[in-house]
This record gives structure tokens, sequence and C-alpha cells, in this order.
């Protein structure tokens, strides 16, 4: 056979070896074995010095083509290989659950609200939801609240325009909701009693921002009835989730208060080693009550039959407690160099 011939026939050898190899290893073997230092090729290469001058050329030229084309499956070959080691060796399960976020992490308000959510999981309450653009009904006529009530007002509440226009108060427009307590109405509306809930959620208020003020901002609402519920109950309720939320050292104390929506009504003061620090005694930080029987009756309960407590508070106090911050405009601000510290 003449050199070109066995150029060609240990080329197409090489190269079906090469293509068939499994792994890198047996590629670089194959690979040794053709064009290593002993390889078959290589043999071929060192013959071409034995040729005579005028066919020199045109072997070099067909051994320099073939050693080319070896080189590039090799090249492909390997990129292949390695493509192919990188790969799980298991099929990779898309519905398992991530060992961690991929990227960023919770804002502080989510994880607060997730924290106060799990709390009140374990003592059995389970999490509702209601709308934030609500009615009149819901956030106030059917929490007893009276007609001419100060809260109601426009400087107090967003209504919602219509065309346009602003809604005048008293027409059943949309308001933007001032408290979670307009889902205590949904919620026992949509079910009969016993009900034991907590709603997280966004409410709104015509504030002006500043260090403790925001015109949105967050409140976990609770609310529970069954047969025979007191104030007791209320009160362990309360104190074990935040002494949960906020460390052992925290002092609770309740003040009466009012509210159209409970009977009585009472303020939740709270007290531990920051608020000292803060140079202050007591913090207010919730409302709560017994529900009001006229509540029931516009939900259709038995306020003969059934009692209840309910209770309000904003997260985003619970957070700067726990926290230390003392201004509530950095939660909103998205500043990286702060959300980076939780
Ligand atoms: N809705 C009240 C507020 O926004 C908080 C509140 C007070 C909620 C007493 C309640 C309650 O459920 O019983 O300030």
């Amino acid at each position: 056979m003449s050199l070109l011939d066995r150029i060609e026939s240990v080329k197409q050898a090489a190269l079906q070896e090469l293509r068939a190899a499994q792994d890198l290893p047996s590629l670089e073997r194959a690979k040794g074995a053709f064009l290593g230092g002993e390889g078959q090729f290589t043999a071929l290469m060192k013959e071409l010095g034995t040729l005579a001058k005028d066919v020199r050329p045109l072997a070099g030229k067909s051994i320099n083509a073939a050693k080319q084309e070896m080189e590039a499956v090799v090249a492909e070959k390997r990129a292949d290989l390695e493509l192919r080691a990188a790969l799980p060796k298991e099929p990779t399960d898309f519905t398992s659950p991530g060992r961690r976020r991929a990227l960023g992490r919770l804002h502080p308000l989510t994880q607060v609200t997730d924290d106060i959510i799990k709390a009140f999981r374990r003592l059995g309450f389970a999490v509702a939801d209601g709308p934030e653009i609500e009615d009149e009904y819901h956030c106030f006529d059917a929490l007893n609240t009276p007609a001419d009530h100060p809260a109601r007002d426009a400087q107090d509440t967003f209504y919602v325009a219509a065309g346009g226009e602003p809604g005048p108060r008293g027409t059943k427009l949309p308001l933007l909701r001032t408290h979670t307590s307009s889902v205590q109405i949904r919620a026992m509306k949509s079910q009969p009693p016993p009900i034991r809930i907590i709603v997280p959620g966004r409410v709104y208020r015509r504030d002006n921002a500043d260090a403790t003020h925001n015109p949105t901002f967050h409140q976990i609402e609770g609310l529970y009835v069954d047969k025979g519920v007191t104030v007791g109950d209320l009160k362990g309720t309360v104190e074990a989730v935040f002494k949960e939320l906020l460390g052992d050292d925290v002092k609770l104390r309740f003040r009466p208060h009012y509210f159209s929506y409970t009977e009585p009504s009472l303020e939740i003061d709270f007290t531990n080693a920051l608020v000292k620090k803060l140079g202050k005694d007591w913090l207010e930080i919730a409302g709560c009550g017994m529900v009001h029987p006229q509540v029931f009756e516009n939900v259709g309960y038995d306020p003969e039959v059934w009692s209840g407590w309910a209770f309000g508070f904003g997260i985003e106090r619970i957070a700067m407690l726990r926290y230390g911050i003392t201004d509530i405009r950095l939660f909103y601000e998205n500043d990286v160099r702060f959300l980076k510290q939780f």
C-alpha cells in the first residue's frame, strides 16, 4: 500500500476510535495510540523523510490535513465529554425543594410576618385573607363604627376614585382598607363558628410619612370565636406569642380603651429591655377586646351562644422592636445596605 493510502486508512481507524470514546480517559488513550510519540500516525509522519523528493510535498500535505482533521475531532469530542462529565449522574428532580434561595433573602417584614404566623399556627390559628380595596360596609358599618366616626373621614381614609371623581362619604364606593378588621366580617360571614384565624395584610391611612408613620403599613388581625371564650384566653394567647417573638423578658399591660367592634375594649402596652433603652416605660402595641354582640348580630352569629375576642397590631412596630429600628421608612426604601442586615 502506498503511503497516501496508509495515511487514509490510519486516519479512518483513528477517527472511528476517537468518535467511539465513551469518556475522557478513553479519548486520551485513543489519541495517544495514533498521535502520541509512539502512535500509529506519528509513525507515518516519520516515514515522510524517507520518501523521494518529488512525492514528499503531496504526502506532507495529506498528512497535515489528516492530522488537522483528527485533532478537530479530538477537540470536539473532548468538549462533549467534559460537558457530559459535568452533568449530574442522576436525573434532576425539579420538583424537590431547594436547599436555599438561589438569590437574595426575605425582607425583614416578611421574616417577622412568617414568625408571627408560625407562632399562631402552633396555637391552632389558620391564616385568612381579604381584599385591600374594601367597601364601607366591611371596613366600618359591620364593625359597628358610627356613621359620623372620624376614621371614615376622607382626611383619614383613601376613597377610591370612581370615573375620575373621588367618592363622597356614605356612598358605597370602594376605599383602601384602614385596618385588617374588615376581614373579621368576611371570615365570619363565610363560615359558621367556631373560628380561629389570623389575618396578615397591608392597610392604608392618610398619614404623612415620618419616623413612625407611613401611608401604608401592615397589620395582623386575630379572631377567636367559640363557646365560653374569655378575656383570660385573650391575655394568655397574646402574651405567649409576644414572648415567643420578642423574648422572655417581655411584659404586657392591658388598659381600658374604646373600639366600636369590641366590648370591653383594651389596648395592650408592651415593655422589655429595648423599650427601656429607648427611654420609655411602655409602648402601645395592639388593640383588642371581646367581640361586640352587635358585630355577631351583623354576621349572623348568635351572641347568646358565641363569644370571642379579637386583636389587631402593626407588624412594622414588632419588627422595629425586634431589630431596634427607629425609622419605619427604612422598610420601604429597599436600600440593600439596610436589607442585607437581616
Ligand atoms: N383595627 C384596630 C386598628 O387598626 C386594631 C384593633 C383593635 C383590632 C381592636 C381588633 C380589635 O380586632 O379588637 O387600630
